[in-house]
């Protein structure tokens, strides 16, 4: 969702600050702007614009030297349409303040009211302009209150008071005309990294915006801020206690973050899901002893084993691979599994017993819905177990042990190489909470050894990519579609659909096959297009049913089975297969296809894949 991008130092900040927010492009935004501060004219110049970075771009002057602090964002708007005026930086009313804001001001309305009664006037819809407006308030000595305690100096001072009447979320970036050398960092439940780079600091909501300068980062907590001049910078909670921040090195390189050739990242990321399936498995499995060694939980191994019962939680894509993690677990670990929206988890009243285990699964690490159902949780008294992606992100470090996926940064907001990786992790936990539970040891030594075969057996599909966009082709053309499976294939079918709509705009269904009969049997209808995952598994007779059912009716079938399966054909207007491998895994393969056909369709419709429209790769409100 919304980026920021913040610059001290020595150069110009307006080019580093484009190409910070140009960095954070694929979280998704609909507005843009920069402020900066002008030591000429002891003022801040905010230049901003509704759409794209190359519009803001075309609005900007020649960058000034002189200009070496400012701030800079990309909004996707939440309260307020995507328009000029609600875009960032905010300034507060007296001019002297201006502000980049992440997340949600619960309590904006009551806090306008109260600054209205007070005389501050809001341009604005948003609930940013109050952050700005109570900062340049407490600031302005309005309130009585005029001078700071000791020697804190009067910005940093007003910044924390204003936080401390805030309700909700935010990241901040802030600046002030009376301070030209100072910037002022601050987090809560939105992420915030403080980029030390030589003679120069980089604030940034996302690491991408930094690597390029730096890869030595301190990751802000929450309730902690940051205040940084030339001289150096220091770090306290917002209630002005000073702490120590451990240095932390950012682990991608800017090579992962490239398109290197690639029309864009979702491909990108589709192609190199072998590479990264190998460094999601790499050192930890153990197929002489059959084995799975996940370093991160060794300690918790014990909750783990005993558990009765395990609760999955996550949203989208990530909530299909928990689907088909609780397939696994009951299969290879035979334990009560249940996969929840973490949006729905989050305001039940679950019950969580002792021995219950949640796992919540985040490519980003960020988001809202499943960060609270770990919150939830935790209250209730659940060991709760990370599968994240983002090294740092919140939900890594509020669940009490994880795992992570290793799989790079994940930049199209299409997840394709994390859904792989989700379930890989999800069939090492099984396996090896199978193994230490009823799995013989020869059981586990078989799936450890098809697991080592799924990546390339994935190359092996990425070749079918050309024969694939002849099949998107033959049926982009049609609005609506389905995606059915049994079993395993099941979330794959959900995965398919959820890949076709965001960004080829396409209404497609998933369902499991059997649950066409009642009901959606009804939308079929001459040439419809009907993607069946139809690998050999123990459904497989039963699919043929399905698969019958659609064509008797003029649907048109595009089928995803198994190499060498010759039966298959007659069935099938359009054929793609895969390399076969035991039920439980083919996910990881049979998703890989569906994947490169929803690609070529939005490619085919014209369709900007890696900025499809109204989404954020990190939805980090409700
Ligand atoms: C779809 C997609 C989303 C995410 C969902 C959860 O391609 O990317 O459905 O899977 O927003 O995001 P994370 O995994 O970051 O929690």
């Amino acid at each position: 969702m919304c980026g920021i991008v913040a610059y001290l130092g020595k150069k110009p900040a307006q080019p580093i600050l484009i190409e910070g927010l140009k960095r954070l492009e694929y979280r998704g935004y609909d507005s843009a702007g920069v402020g900066l501060i002008n030591p000429d004219k002891i003022g801040i110049k905010i230049i901003k614009s509704s759409g794209r970075i190359s519009v803001l771009e075309g609005l900007l002057p020649e960058a000034n030297p002189k200009e070496v602090l400012g701030i800079g964002h990309t909004r996707w708007a939440t309260h307020g349409e995507p328009n000029t005026i609600n875009a960032h930086p905010h300034l507060d009313y007296t001019g002297k303040i201006a502000v980049v804001h992440n997340g949600i001001i619960e309590n904006y309305s009551t806090l306008k009211t109260w600054l209205i009664s007070k005389g501050c006037k809001f341009a604005s819809e948003t609930d940013t302009e109050v952050i700005a407006n109570l900062i340049g308030y407490l600031y302005s000595g309005q309130d009585g209150k005029k001078t700071p305690n000791g020697d804190q100096n009067k910005f940093e001072w007003a910044v924390q008071r204003a936080l401390n009447e805030l309700v909700g979320t935010y990241g901040l970036a802030i600046i002030c005309t009376d301070f030209p050398d100072m910037l002022i960092g601050a987090k809560k439940g939105s992420p915030l990294i403080l980029g030390l780079g030589e003679n120069e600091f980089i604030i940034a909501s996302d690491a991408a915006a930094i690597v390029e300068h730096t890869t030595q980062a301190i990751y802000l907590a929450d309730n902690e801020m940051v205040t940084i001049s030339s001289k150096g910078f220091h770090t306290k909670t917002i209630d002005n206690v000073e702490i120590r921040k451990e240095l932390k090195q950012i682990e991608f390189s800017l090579d992962a973050i490239e398109l290197n050739g690639f029309a864009h990242y979702m491909l990108k990321e589709i192609c190199e899901q072998p590479k990264a399936l190998n460094m999601c498995l790499g050192g930890r499995l153990d197929a002489r002893d059959g084995r799975v060694v996940l370093g991160g939980i060794s300690k918790y191994w014990r909750e783990i084993t005993r558990a009765k019962r395990i609760i999955i939680n996550a949203c989208g894509t990530a909530w299909h691979a928990g689907l088909v993690g609780e397939y696994l677990f009951e299969q290879l670990a035979r334990i009560n599994t249940e996969t929840q929206y973490a949006s729905e988890f989050r305001y039940r009243n679950p019950i969580i017993e002792d021995d219950t285990i949640v796992i919540a699964i985040s490519q980003s690490g960020e988001t809202a819905d499943t960060l609270a159902a770990v919150e939830q949780a935790k209250e209730r008294g659940a060991t709760t177990l990370g599968i994240v992606n983002v090294v740092g992100s919140t939900i890594a470090r509020t669940t009490d042990t994880g795992v992570y996926l290793r799989v790079g940064p994940e930049i199209g907001v299409a997840s394709t190489k994390a859904f792989t990786a989700q379930v890989a992790v999800l069939a090492m936990l099984a396996i090896e909470l199978g193994r230490r539970r009823h799995l013989s040891s020869d059981e586990a030594k078989f799936y450890i050894e098809e697991l080592a075969k799924i990546p390339a057996k994935i190359e092996k599909i990425l070749t079918k990519s050309e024969q694939i966009k002849k099949i998107a082709e033959a049926t982009c053309d049609r609005e609506n579609w389905l995606f059915l499976g049994r079993g395993f294939n099941y979330p794959v079918a959900l995965e398919g659909a959820l890949k076709l709509k965001e960004i080829s705009y396409i209404h497609a269904e998933g369902l499991p096959a059997a649950e066409m009969k009642h009901g959606p049997i009804a939308l079929i209808t001459e040439g419809m297009p009907a993607v069946f995952i139809a690998t050999m598994c123990s459904q497989y007779s039963k699919i043929i049913g399905n698969i019958e059912e659609v064509r008797a009716r003029g649907g048109r079938t595009i089928v995803v089975a198994s190499e060498g399966d010759e039966n298959i054909k007659q069935y099938a207007d359009f054929l793609i297969t895969v390399p076969d491998a035991p039920e439980e895994l083919q996910p990881m393969l049979t998703v890989v296809p569906l994947q490169i056909l929803a690609y070529h369709a939005a490619v085919l419709r014209g369709h900007d894949v890696d900025k499809p429209r109204n989404l954020a790769k990190s939805v980090t409100v409700e």
